[in-house]
């Protein structure tokens, strides 16, 4: 049963943590768009526009994309009708400078962030997460060669489309990405305990047990609205 809701919810966690397969399933039973800025950058590169080619140049190194042109991507993509109600944020903010960003857009709307659900996982889960991802071309569905196999090798279960692994996963650039999170992403987590709207979530578990627990703390924040 899917239940509407409204917030903006702040998914938080390093990279490899579950934050985009986690949003997948939350945007089906809450109907509210999951907006990835690393998705977005990606989207923009497939194009070949500017803003894709300039990304590209960051993220095949590991390192965050410049705040301001983060953050203008940002502002574009709330202005579309689907963010008016609430949204869920995977891989934004990044920075402390982002996340005062995101403060003034919500404010702007009379709005402010709803809950920022942290997946906590071990630097050793990070790496194997990562090294054994498959992305689809077609839909962007999630998958690992161990822990969440397509049905056929090589072939999205949802769309059919061909997977592929990132060109920022390579075992050298996971380092780089892992440090760069703990450096300038990591204080957000005190950011958003100080404003008391952190929401731990023991990310070492299975795909379904994060879940779970992921989607009760949601519901608990956002206001059921069907
Ligand atoms: P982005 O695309 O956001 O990458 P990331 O933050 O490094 O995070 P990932 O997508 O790697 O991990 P995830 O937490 O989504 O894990 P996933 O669900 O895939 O950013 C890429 C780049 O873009 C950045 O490096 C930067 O250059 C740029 N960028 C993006 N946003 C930016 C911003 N705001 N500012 C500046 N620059 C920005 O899961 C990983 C794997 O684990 C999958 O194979 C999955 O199947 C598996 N898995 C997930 N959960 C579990 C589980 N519980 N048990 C077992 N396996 C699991
Ligand atoms: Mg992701
Ligand atoms: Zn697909």
């Amino acid at each position: 049963m899917s239940t509407s809701a409204s917030g903006y919810i702040v998914l938080l966690g390093a990279p490899g943590a579950g934050k985009g397969t986690q949003a997948e399933r939350l945007e089906k039973d809450i109907e509210l768009p999951h907006i990835a800025t690393g998705d977005l950058f990606r989207a923009a590169l497939k194009q070949q526009t500017e803003l894709g080619k300039l990304a590209q140049s960051y993220m095949d190194r590991g390192v965050l994309v410049p705040d301001d042109v983060t953050i203008a991507m940002v502002k574009e993509r709330f202005g579309q009708a689907d963010a008016s109600r609430g949204a869920i944020l995977d891989g934004f903010p990044r920075t402390v400078e982002q996340a005062v960003a995101l403060d003034s857009i919500l404010a702007e709307r009379g709005a402010g962030v709803t809950i920022a659900p942290y997946i906590k996982v071990s630097t050793d889960t990070l790496l194997a997460r990562l090294a054994g991802r498959w992305v689809c071309r077609g839909c962007g569905a999630v998958y690992h060669m161990l822990y969440s196999p397509p049905a056929r090798e090589g072939v999205c279960d949802s769309c059919g489309g061909e997977l592929y692994q990132r060109s920022d996963d390579t075992p050298e650039t996971h380092l780089k990405r892992i440090q760069v999170y703990l450096e300038e992403t990591a204080p957000l987590i005190e950011f958003y305990r100080d404003r008391g709207l952190l929401a731990e979530v023991d990310g070492e578990q299975d795909i379904e047990g994060v879940y779970a627990d992921l989607l009760r703390l949601v519901r608990g924040a956002t206001q059921s609205s069907s």
